[in-house]
């Protein structure tokens, strides 16, 4: 209401200028360049009005000026979907029916695409049904990296690799962006955990910082050019993310050049001073009722609000304080809410049900297909089982902020049995029950999922069936409730829970046609994984879910995912387990540094369960030799390599054909490779296509933590061209020189 209240005071104050024949104060006038705009706004605001901007007036919204026509900012989570409307002060839904949206693929499944261009499409869609919801800050998307499969947020990001991240959160950003929506990328940086999220003093070298957890963000803001930013909430160097020094005055702003708005997450400002001068812009979240402390309606109180006003009106701190932050927000207003050329959106309309159905067909990563079980062939599967409650459990409610109150939402189990349709038989059978949750913030999944039966009822019930059936398909995995895929609190371990892994292998010796589906956001472990013919990863996969599964359960689509993040046999295998302090306490040192994901594995020569990038497809490709241009480039110079690939099987399919550059001697340590390029590539039956990469200096370089910069040491390299981190199909060498 106060929006559209806005709206029209702006309209009418416009309306005003335009009847009067005055021209236009300059900061009304679309054509002025910005920061005159900006400018001419600031000296025409009180102290008050500008204060007033800089903190929440509600839960998810913060002031305007009313008095100018400058609309409020309001924002949503993010980043799979749009938020339902909560209450002013409260979690809880507004309970409005007019907000039921449509839930794109989690974000790791966006990155198993490995497809910049299906980035798009996932950031231009969810920035539609944004602006369509009067958004102007859309709360995602989330480029912490993975750093252990425990972190119950890893369902929102993307991936272990900051070279990937970074290619797939620009076009996300941009797509957003298009729509007049600003995209706040989150959460900037080392909030790599939920456990001790609130207090955490993380402990990393600059090399890891650089080169491991900033580059999503760098990518993000200078080529993506985000138009905002989320602190964590975490410390690092002693501060809290959204009130530190280092990592938003000298890093954000000072070396990236940022000039949009940095945005607090919620409740995570503890002090005002910091909060003054160490870059945040708007604070949001701090005592409000379900999260921090409890108190009600405390916006005033706020860190930055009465507190901070209080010390501008004494003069203990300048008024070029808050014009700095007033500066950025408005920077905001004028790209968002107060541009005139932004479109309307659209919202839970078919053309977003058919993008997440998209976007998640070319995420889905087959892991496994032992003697082609898969996909499913309907002459022969006339008998169909289904197995495992996440064949029908709604998986968009819960999980924590990214919860979402859905327009529909297909089960994998109702997308099965819409594909198969008359030609065959499909049954489903429970084999397991989970915890009984599926409401989240007074919004329900509306299934009742309790069931008395014990394991070994359902364990024997799930085997009869299985025994009898053409094709078992289990649908098992993880879910949103607390202490899995959830945000507030991390995984317990990395096996599956519920006795799936008994129910498994208990399948596995009851029918060879088998397909595992695993539904998570995270690696599990799989102690069963030599037994079954064919594991299916299936991510969560928004409105879509089942049609998408059962597209490639039964051969529609030809897998083409690939995984952003390692499965790793075992919590050993991982560095922040082995030597990395995980989960910490008051402060937690990141003793691997920059061996995180596929970068330990090599170094420790540990073989993964399954590799980072790795991925099949029904059909399957030939890498020819790898070449390059020239054996040796000069420091300025750039390098191209080409690899032809085929397709040497009988159906069309896209291979993900990865680059990943080997520095044979530095000195300091590197690991044995790291992405530096990949392209995915759709072949017919037969067809050849030589794929090109062009490689500069910034392939070559590591973060020198001496000098503070980038350095490309000259020396030999390797250029290796992989199917995944461990499937190197071809390698050439060259030089660079001084
Ligand atoms: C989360 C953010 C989210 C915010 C608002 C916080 O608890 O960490 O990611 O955007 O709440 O819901």
């Amino acid at each position: 209401m106060k929006t559209v209240k806005n709206l029209m005071l702006f309209v009418a104050l416009l309306a005003a200028c335009l009847a009067s024949a005055q021209s236009l104060p300059p900061y009304l006038d679309p054509s002025a360049p910005l920061e005159q705009r900006i400018e001419d706004a600031l000296s025409r605001m009180t102290l008050e009005e500008k204060v007033a901007m800089c903190h929440a007036q509600s839960k998810f919204s913060s002031p305007g000026v009313p008095r100018l026509g400058i609309p409020e900012n309001w924002m949503t989570d993010g980043p799979h979907g749009i938020r339902a409307e909560v209450l002013w002060d409260e979690w809880n839904t507004a309970g409005q029916t007019n907000d039921a949206c449509i839930a794109f693929p989690a974000l790791t499944a966006l990155a198993a695409s490995w497809n910049p261009a299906i980035a798009s499409l996932y950031g231009i869609s969810i920035g539609q049904e944004a602006r369509y919801r009067n958004k102007n800050v859309l709360l995602g998307p989330g480029v912490n990296i993975y750093r252990t499969p425990l972190n119950g947020r890893n369902f929102e990001y993307m991936g272990e690799d900051p070279f990937l991240a970074s290619s797939m959160v620009v076009p996300y950003v941009q797509g957003v962006q298009s729509n007049g929506v600003a995209a706040c990328v989150k959460h900037f940086a080392l909030n790599n955990q939920e456990v001790n999220r609130h207090t955490v003093d993380v402990v990393v070298d600059d090399r890891a910082l650089y080169e491991i957890y900033l580059p999503a963000f760098r990518a993000a803001v200078q080529e993506g050019g985000a138009w905002a930013i989320m602190g964590s909430y975490n410390r690092y160097r002693g501060q809290w993310a959204c009130q530190n020094e280092y990592l938003l005055n000298d890093i954000l702003r000072g070396e990236w050049g940022f000039d949009g708005v940095v945005v607090s997450d919620w409740g995570g400002v503890n002090d005002t001073r910091q909060a003054i001068f160490n870059g945040l812009d708007m604070e949001f979240g701090t005592w409000t009722d379900g999260l921090s402390e409890g108190v009600s309606d405390a916006y005033s109180q706020y860190f930055l609000a009465d507190p901070f006003l209080a010390l501008l009106r004494s003069g203990e701190v300048p008024v070029s304080a808050v014009d700095n932050k007033v500066r950025n927000i408005l920077r905001l207003a004028f790209r968002t809410t107060m541009n005139p050329d932004r479109p309307f959106g659209s919202f839970a309309s078919p053309e977003h049900g058919n993008a997440g159905l998209r976007i998640a067909q070319e995420g889905i990563v087959l892991l496994k297909n032992d003697s082609s079980t898969l996909p499913i062939a309907l002459d022969s599967a006339k008998k169909i089982v289904v197995i495992g409650e996440n064949a029908v459990k709604q998986m968009t409610v819960g999980g924590g902020s990214s919860s979402l109150k859905v327009k529909y939402e297909i089960s994998p189990l109702a997308g099965i049995q819409a594909r198969v349709g008359s030609a065959a038989s499909v049954t489903f059978v429970r084999g397991y029950v989970g915890e009984d949750a599926g409401a989240q913030d007074g919004i329900s999944s509306g299934q009742d999922l309790s069931d008395s039966r014990s394991p070994q009822q359902l364990t024997a019930e799930a085997v009869a069936a299985a025994r009898e059936a053409d094709f078992v398909i289990f649908v098992g995995g993880l879910n949103k409730n607390a202490g899995q895929d959830c945000e507030g609190g991390d995984r317990a371990s990395l096996g599956l829970p519920y006795g799936q892994d008994h129910l498994i292998s208990e399948l596995a010796r009851a029918n060879r046609n088998l397909a595992v589906v695993i539904i998570s956001g995270n690696a599990v472990s799989m102690p069963w994984v030599d037994s079954v013919p064919s594991i299916v990863q299936g991510w969560y996969l928004g409105s879509e879910a089942g049609n998408a599964l059962a597209s490639v359960l039964f051969g529609d689509v030809n897998p083409s995912g690939k995984l952003p993040f390692t499965f790793p046999a075992g919590l050993e295998d991982v560095g922040a387990h082995s030597v990395g302090e995980y989960p910490g306490g008051d402060s937690e040192t990141y003793h691997e540094g920059i061996f995180v994901g596929y970068r330990w594995a090599d170094r420790r020569k540990i073989r993964p369960l399954f590799s980072f990038g790795h991925g099949l497809s029904y059909t399957t490709f030939a890498y020819g030799r790898a070449s390059v241009d020239s054996k040796e480039i000069g420091p300025d110079g750039s390098l191209t390599v080409t690899v032809p690939v085929t397709n040497t099987g009988f159906r069309a399919g896209s291979e993900i054909v990865q680059l990943y550059i080997s520095d044979l001697k530095c000195s300091l340590p590197r690991p044995v490779k790291e992405l530096k390029g990949f392209d995915k590539i759709f072949l017919a039956p037969g067809e050849t296509r030589t794929v090109s990469f062009t490689l500069d200096r910034s392939a070559l370089s590591f973060f020198d933590p001496v000098l503070h910069e980038w350095v490309a040491e000259p020396g030999d390299f390797e250029v290796l061209i992989g199917a995944s981190s461990s499937d190197i199909r071809s390698r050439v060498g060259f030089k660079l020189h001084r």
